[in-house]
C-alpha cells in the first residue's frame, strides 16, 4: 500500500506558504503484528498551532485526524471503525503505538468531522476558556476575537448561553453576519472599525471578560477598555504567529493592567484532558438542542492540506477548517 505524507520542506519564516511543505509518497507494509492497525484519513484538522510546532525539515507535519480502520489485527479496533489519531498530515497510517489513537467519542449521531472541531479540541478550548478561565457570570460584558473561527464562535455562544452581553470581532461582513445569526449582540469587522468606535457603541460601561485569540496591538489596545478587575483569557495570538524571534517585547501595557487590577491568564487545552469527557457530553447536548451552532469550511482532497492551512492566516475559513479526503 502507498500513502501520502506532507513533510516540512523549509523552516517557517513569517506566514506559512507552499514553499514550507513537500508532498511525498510512503510505502506502508501491510503485514501487521498483533495489535497493529492501518488507518485511512477521512477528515484532517488544520490548526494555527501547527505553525509554531517545532518541526524539523523532513518531519511529517503534526496534526490530528479522524480516520477509518482499513486493516486490523486488534480486536478493539475493527475494520470500518472510526478513530481519532495524532497521525500528522498522513493519508494512510500504520499504527503500532496505540497511545496516539483512540476510538471516536460518542457525538450523538453528529458528523464525525466535529471530533476535530466543534466537539473536539477547538470547541473544548472555548468551553474551558469561557467557563473555567474567565468564569463568566450573567450580565457581564464579554468580548471575543477571531469570533467567527472554530474557537471564537463557540466561545461567544457559550458566553451568550451563560447570560453575557457578547461582542465579537471578525475579519469580514460575512463572518459578522454569521455570528449575529448565532446570537452575538454585536459583531464588528476589526479591519473597518476601531476598537474605540466599536466599544463606545457596544460597551460604554467597559468589558468584564476578554477571550483573546489574536494578541498583538489589538489586545494591547483592548486593555484600556477593560473594567477594573476585568479578566482576560489568553487563548491564542493569531496576529503574532508569523513573527518568530521578531516578537515585539515591549513596551507592554503593564501600567494599565496594574491600574485596572486585571487578571490575565493564558491557558492550554491540553491541561484539561481529564475534564474533557464531561465537557464534551454537555457540548454535544447543546449542539443537538440547537443552543450552539457551528460551521465548517471543508477543503476537498489531501493534496490541498497546505491551502487549507494557509487559509487560517488569511482568514479564508469560517468556523472550523477541515480537510476531507
Ligand atoms: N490555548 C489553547 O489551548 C488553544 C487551542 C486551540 C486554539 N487556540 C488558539 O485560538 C485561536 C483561534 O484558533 P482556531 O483554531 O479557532 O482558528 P480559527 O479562528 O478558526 O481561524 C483563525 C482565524 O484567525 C483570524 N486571523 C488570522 N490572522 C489574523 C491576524 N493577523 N489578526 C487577527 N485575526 C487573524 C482569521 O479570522 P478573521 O477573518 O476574523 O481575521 C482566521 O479565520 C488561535 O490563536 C489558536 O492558536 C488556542
Amino acid at each position: 500500500m502507498k500513502g501520502k505524507v506532507w513533510t516540512l520542506a523549509q523552516k517557517y519564516e513569517g506566514e506559512p506558504s507552499i514553499r514550507n511543505f513537500k508532498l511525498v509518497e510512503e510505502d506502508i507494509d501491510e503485514n501487521l503484528k498483533e495489535g497493529e492497525v492501518i488507518c485511512e484519513a477521512v477528515y484532517l484538522s488544520v490548526d494555527p498551532y501547527m505553525r509554531f510546532f517545532a518541526n524539523d525539515v523532513g518531519d511529517v507535519v503534526k496534526g490530528e485526524q479522524v480516520a477509518k480502520v482499513v486493516r486490523s489485527k486488534n480486536p478493539d479496533f475493527e475494520v470500518g471503525s472510526l478513530v481519532l489519531g495524532s497521525f500528522g498530515w498522513r493519508s494512510l497510517t500504520k499504527v503500532s503505538d496505540l497511545s496516539i489513537m483512540r476510538p471516536i467519542p460518542n457525538l450523538g449521531g453528529l458528523s464525525p468531522s466535529l471530533a476535530i472541531g466543534a466537539l473536539g479540541m477547538p470547541g473544548l478550548t472555548a468551553y474551558f476558556g469561557v467557563l473555567d478561565v474567565l468564569k463568566v457570570k450573567p450580565g457581564q460584558t464579554f468580548v471575543v476575537t477571531a469570533a467567527a473561527g472554530a474557537t471564537g464562535s463557540f466561545a461567544g455562544q457559550i458566553a451568550k448561553l451563560k447570560g453575557c452581553k457578547v461582542i465579537g470581532f471578525a475579519g469580514d461582513k460575512e463572518k459578522c453576519d454569521l455570528i449575529k445569526e448565532y446570537g452575538f449582540d454585536y459583531a464588528f469587522n476589526y479591519k473597518e472599525v476601531t476598537l474605540e468606535q466599536a466599544l463606545s457603541e457596544a460597551a460604554p460601561e467597559g468589558v468584564d471578560c476578554y477571550f483573546d485569540n489574536v494578541g498583538g496591538e489589538f489586545t494591547n489596545n483592548m486593555l484600556s477598555f477593560m473594567k477594573t478587575k476585568g479578566r482576560i483569557a489568553v487563548c491564542g495570538s493569531m496576529s503574532t504567529y508569523g513573527m518568530d524571534d521578531n516578537q515585539p517585547i515591549g513596551p507592554l501595557p503593564y501600567h494599565t493592567m496594574l491600574k485596572k487590577t486585571l487578571t490575565v491568564q493564558a491557558f492550554l487545552i491540553y491541561h484539561y484532558t481529564a475534564e474533557w469527557p464531561a465537557a464534551l457530553n454537555e457540548m454535544v447536548q447543546w449542539v443537538k438542542e440547537g443552543k450552539i451552532k457551528y460551521q465548517e469550511t471543508i477543503t476537498d482532497g489531501f493534496d490541498n492540506m497546505v491551502d487549507a492551512f494557509i487559509g487560517l492566516f488569511k482568514g479564508t475559513n469560517i468556523g472550523k477548517a477541515v480537510v476531507k479526503c
